[in-house]
């Protein structure tokens, strides 16, 4: 035993770190970590470990990845005159300049949703040809029942007959979140990773779906099973889309700004008690009404805050290592929900019978008043959105935490406000509290529990 011990001591002090550097053409290990500069072309921020072990040698390579991405609100992207669509993923001001120059034919790839299609494709068109763009228009029926891998096979096969660069002719996506997810899993996969553009045109993925890392389809009954965390080089948000939206949808989108509300911010959730429904209404087109602080009228306000809060929640944590997340709130049950039901509910409306129930688990729990509670619940209806379904029973919730156990390092990790505005991740609710809300719930907003399976 003593001598393992001791073996396994010896074998520590073999461990060796070096340097990565290029000189001219190749890479060479350089041990340690102070390394001459004028000497070598290229330190790289990789680093590999080499171990000696019983058996052999292990080496540990550590490569840091950085994604960089835009997101831009560009007003009128289809404007024949605006040329963000094509070119506003260039920051560098060098390589735009270099490809201005280049006058070489702008090649672009589009798959678009086929309702956007109908209402924006001659626009788009019509863009696409006065920027002389070489381009390949696929307009498809990305909807939550077709998500899936035969989509994004379908797409594969027509992006691969256009033949793209896969380093300058990025693959764009326009419609909402559906679409963006599919095209986005699909880029992924094409030459192990091509760029690609998100446009979203829902209320949900302007303020959502079109911020993060997360791409995927659904697959095995299960929601996004299947997809990648490979941000888009950049997404352009054109808040004139919105105008176009079915009134449900708009309700929809303001389920996922609601949430970021709850958990971060209460001037936005105050906005939304106050202007939600004139901008359910309105649509987040301009409005007369009274303007917000810093003189943004409220659209524009609320739209600024929610993408930078969800921003902020995201960006250190683009590929959900950290399974501490507030943007989970409202996506506990919801899943299981929004399967369950398909296509009944709309993503954002299951989230927000999700999050209504969790209110009520923050007040059993004590941590939001009486008051708070009946705010957020009240804010909701005015937002027309379902706090209630039958479909989401006792059973339906205790499977969906325990598949959330088995998923997540033993824990449930859940969300939930502590006051408005403001929230705390919990991992001790007790199956006593879940019940108590689930009857309170039941009796306040839905049909008496009674009949429930529980
Ligand atoms: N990747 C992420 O981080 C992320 C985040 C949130 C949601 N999502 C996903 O997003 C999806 C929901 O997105 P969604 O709510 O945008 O649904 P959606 O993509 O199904 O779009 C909703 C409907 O609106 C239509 N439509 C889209 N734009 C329109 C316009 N401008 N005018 C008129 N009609 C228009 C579409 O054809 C569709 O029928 C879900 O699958 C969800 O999983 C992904
Ligand atoms: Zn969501």
């Amino acid at each position: 035993m003593g001598k393992v011990h001791l073996q396994d001591k010896d074998l520590k002090k073999k461990k060796r770190e070096f340097s990565l550097v290029r000189v001219k053409d190749t890479w060479k290990c350089k041990q340690g970590t102070k390394i001459k500069r004028d000497a070598v072309d290229c330190v790289s921020p990789a680093k590999i470990f080499e171990r000696n072990t019983a058996n052999g040698t292990t080496w540990t390579v550590q490569s840091p990845i950085v994604f960089t991405y835009t997101v831009t609100e560009s007003q009128s992207l289809l404007d024949p005159s605006n040329d963000t669509l094509l070119l506003g993923h260039i920051t560098d001001p060098q390589h735009l300049e270099e490809f201005k120059k280049s006058l070489k034919p702008i090649k672009r790839f589009v798959v678009v949703d086929q309702d956007v299609y109908q209402i924006y494709g001659p626009k788009l068109t019509e863009y696409l040809k006065a920027n002389n763009v070489q381009y390949k228009l696929l307009a498809l029926p990305t909807t939550e029942e077709n998500k899936s891998m035969e989509m994004v096979l379908k797409i594969l096969e027509e992006v691969n007959d256009f033949s793209l660069d896969r380093r300058t002719e990025p693959i764009i996506a326009i419609g909402g979140g559906v679409c963006l997810d599919i095209v986005g899993l699909a880029a992924s996969l094409y030459r192990r990773r091509t760029p690609y553009i998100r446009v979203p045109t829902t209320l949900l993925s302007y303020i959502d779906a079109s911020l993060g890392a997360k791409t995927g389809v659904n697959f095995a009954q299960c929601k996004n099973k299947l997809g990648a965390y490979i941000p888009p080089v950049a997404a352009f948000l054109d808040l004139t889309f919105i105008q176009t939206n079915p009134r449900r949808h708009i309700s929809n989108g303001l389920a996922e700004m609601l949430k970021m509300a709850l958990m971060k911010h209460r001037g936005l959730f105050e906005l939304l008690e106050k202007q939600g429904r004139m901008l359910l209404d309105t649509k987040f087109q301009a409005d007369s009404s009274v303007c917000g602080h810093n003189g943004l009228q409220a659209a524009s306000q609320a739209t600024y805050i929610a993408i930078t809060v969800m921003l902020e929640e995201l960006a250190p944590n683009l590929w959900e290592d950290d399974l501490n997340r507030l943007v989970d709130f409202g996506h506990l049950i919801s899943p299981a929900l929004e399967m369950k039901v398909l296509p009944s509910l709309l993503h954002g409306e299951a989230v927000n019978i999700d999050m209504s129930y969790m209110v009520y688990v923050s007040k059993e729990s004590g941590l939001l008043s009486e008051e708070e509670k009946q705010r957020i619940i009240r804010c909701m209806v005015d937002l027309e959105l379902p706090v209630w379904h039958e479909a989401c029973t006792m059973e339906l919730i205790q499977k969906s935490l325990q598949d959330r156990l088995k998923h997540s390092g033993g824990l449930v990790r859940m969300p939930l406000p502590v006051g408005l505005g403001k929230a705390e991740i919990f991992n001790n609710t007790t199956s006593e509290v879940l019940h108590r809300a689930y009857e309170k719930w039941c009796h306040d907003l839905g049909v008496s529990s009674d009949n429930q399976d529980d």
